[in-house]
């Protein structure tokens, strides 16, 4: 295909705007799949589907035949999720337009704000979707007035559609066509250029290893080329180009402006870096600008009910990981829990996926603890990164060499109707939320306010979105985006079951709130530990200083069981000799008191 009759685009919506539906209708209409078939044929995996949400980018190409034309369009698909908003933007970094899907009945979103801004950031023609006007809720007209004055766009440009019954959907064909402008020419022919091509995505095949997407920026690509990973330095050598549509169509080759998928022997999805350029061996390039690889930003422990499990729980948590570049895996052993492994995540709902999967395929009852986020230690001119609560430093270790203790913070928006705001206010100052910026939405009804917060990260990570949901009936919407490391009052709390530190339920928290989880993680622990023969006390301490306590009264045998009546003296000796024999048992069981597993369990579960 000429260049000029390439367009490459994105859908970029808020979440559950119809992304997915709008993409579906597209390919039904361009006979790329048959209508009815592969709903939803871009969401791979079947969580993704239980869930409604695409966790993983996906892409396809169309054939359009327009005004006499054959038209060659590739829709780039987002991920639709704030915790891959780096991906999102590399994606679209191998667009030249965007459709801004709003819906109808609920006009811009968080989301909305935030992908119209990594889409303008990228230059890219924007074209506004209204959707759901199918819907008696529907208020396409104020919609349309809202985005185009939040936005700054061109009032004819905006197409009012329903992607569900395909109402006007031929029309946003039309506009991709017309309105998204084809990739820059070449300046000479593409096979005499250099290539480079941008990764924006990869998936995982057993047989073939890491499947990468990439958008050639310029030159040519074919099998048998030697190519060069820019992050990697790594080489490898083509073994087979082609278009997605929305199956692999093997191709001879990929050329400038187009997009379309890579196999070459990379073994392992952490090879596909997204963001990273592939050059030729023979012609090394300056890598496209801007890339980061993504870094995992929420850690949890995973860890066997029953220890004889390890082995096959980490090979299920590797298998569910391959396909993944942006999760990181490695060994972390508890005193408490054994062996297990610990798990990095991009954010909150990145880690809900991996549990549900996890769950759906490993048989077996498996302990995830509670999630945390990565605090920087800077001691003695040293910077560490701390992943794991054991390994946060004590209070004297603080004092005896000064550290400083940082904590990441993300730039958080929200939307909501101003009848909630109160409610929004409250909230996010009890996550110790900064307000930075306030504004009313204009053209909304009810009127609805847009909110700024610099808030951190592991605020966040927790039941954030359960409580935002409930305080504002689900009205708000919420986005955030990783921002930068603060300064932060920072302690370990550590808890204490029978006087021994429980390594696996150590947890890095801000002093502010350092009493009301405390209380909150013995009450806890007090549910979910069985009674022993003995008094447990179970304590939540800073350094060696307790700050919150519970007590497990110890079981109490019936000792006076088969003694009736009036046999005063010899109850009063059986329960004396009862308290002696309690006495002996605790002093002999200290340290050892023995705790299931389940216990954990139940304790991760509530
Ligand atoms: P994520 O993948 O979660 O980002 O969602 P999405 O934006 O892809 O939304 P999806 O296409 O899954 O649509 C969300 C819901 O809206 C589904 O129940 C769709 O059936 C419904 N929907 C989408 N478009 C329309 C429409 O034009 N009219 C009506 N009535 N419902 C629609």
């Amino acid at each position: 295909y000429p260049t000029e009759k390439i367009r490459n685009f994105s859908v970029v919506a808020h979440i559950d705007h119809g992304k997915s539906t709008l993409s579906d209708r597209l390919l039904e209409l361009t006979n790329t799949i048959k209508p009815g078939q592969n709903q939803q044929v871009l969401d791979k995996l079947e969580v993704e589907r239980e869930r409604g949400i695409t966790v993983k980018a996906n892409s396809s190409s169309m054939l359009y035949d327009y005004k006499g034309d054959k038209y060659l369009l590739n829709l780039i698909d987002t991920p639709g999720h704030v915790d891959f908003s780096y991906e999102v933007s590399r994606s679209l970094g191998a667009c030249d337009g965007a459709l801004l899907l709003v819906d109808a009945t609920q006009g811009i979103q968080a989301q909305t704000l935030s992908v119209f801004e990594l889409a303008s950031q990228r230059n890219l023609k924007i074209i506004p979707v209204i959707n759901k006007i199918d819907l008696p809720a529907a208020e396409p007209d104020a919609v349309i007035e809202q985005v185009l004055m939040q936005f700054d766009l061109d009032i004819d440009s905006a197409l009012p559609i329903s992607a569900k019954s395909g109402l006007n959907v031929e029309k946003v064909l039309h506009a991709i066509v017309d309105q998204i402008p084809p990739p820059p020419p070449s300046p000479t022919p593409p096979r005499q250029q250099p290539l480079k091509a941008l990764l924006f995505d990869s998936y995982f095949d057993k047989f073939r290893g890491a499947v990468s997407l990439i958008k050639i920026e310029s030159g040519s690509i074919q099998k048998g080329d030697v190519v060069v990973s820019h992050h990697s330095k790594s080489r490898y050598t083509v073994g087979e180009v082609g278009v997605l549509n929305p199956a692999e169509k093997p191709t001879t080759h990929l050329q400038h402006g187009q997009v379309g998928y890579l196999v070459c022997g990379m073994k392992e999805s952490s090879e596909a870096h997204i963001g990273d350029t592939i050059y030729k061996q023979s012609q090394p390039v300056e890598p496209l600008p801007g890339f980061q690889p993504v870094k995992p930003m929420v850690f949890a422990g995973v860890f066997p009910v029953d220890n004889k499990d390890f082995l096959r729980l980490e090979e299920n948590v590797k298998r569910l990981t391959l396909n993944d570049p942006s999760v990181t895996v490695n060994r972390e052993s508890s005193n408490a829990l054994g062996q297990g492994c610990r798990v990095g995540f991009l954010g909150q709902l990145h880690l809900d996926v991996f549990r549900q999967r996890l769950e759906d395929e490993h048989d077996s009852e498996v302990i995830i603890t509670a999630p945390t986020v990565p605090y920087k230690v800077i001691q003695g001119g040293e910077e560490r990164i701390v992943r794991v609560p054991s390994d946060f430093p004590e209070p004297h270790e603080l004092s005896n060499k000064k550290a400083s203790l940082f904590e990441p913070y993300v730039n958080a928006e929200v939307i909501v109707p101003d009848e909630y705001l109160g409610s929004v206010i409250e909230l996010m100052s009890a996550h110790r939320g900064d307000q930075v910026a306030f504004n009313y939405l204009e053209n909304s009804n009810p009127p609805r306010v847009h909110l700024k917060y610099h808030v951190p990260l592991a605020e966040i990570v927790t039941d954030f979105y359960a409580k935002l949901k409930s305080a504002t009936s689900g009205y708000a919407s919420f986005e955030y985006q990783q921002a930068d490391y603060v300064a932060s009052d920072l302690v370990k709390l550590n808890m204490l079951i029978h006087h021994r530190p429980v390594d696996a339920l150590a947890m890095i928290v801000h002093r502010s709130k350092s009493m009301d989880v405390a209380k909150h993680w013995v009450s806890k622990l007090k549910d979910v530990i069985p009674k022993q023969q003995f008094e447990v006390a179970i304590q939540a301490a800073i350094g060696q200083k307790p700050i919150a306590r519970e007590t497990i009264k110890a079981m109490r045998m019936n000792v006076t069981e088969g003694l009736y009546g009036g046999h005063f003296d010899r109850k009063l000796k059986k329960l004396n000799q009862q308290k002696r024999g309690k006495a002996k048992l605790k002093t002999k069981a200290v340290g050892n008191i023995h705790l299931p597993q389940s216990a954990f369990y139940d304790l991760m579960k509530s």
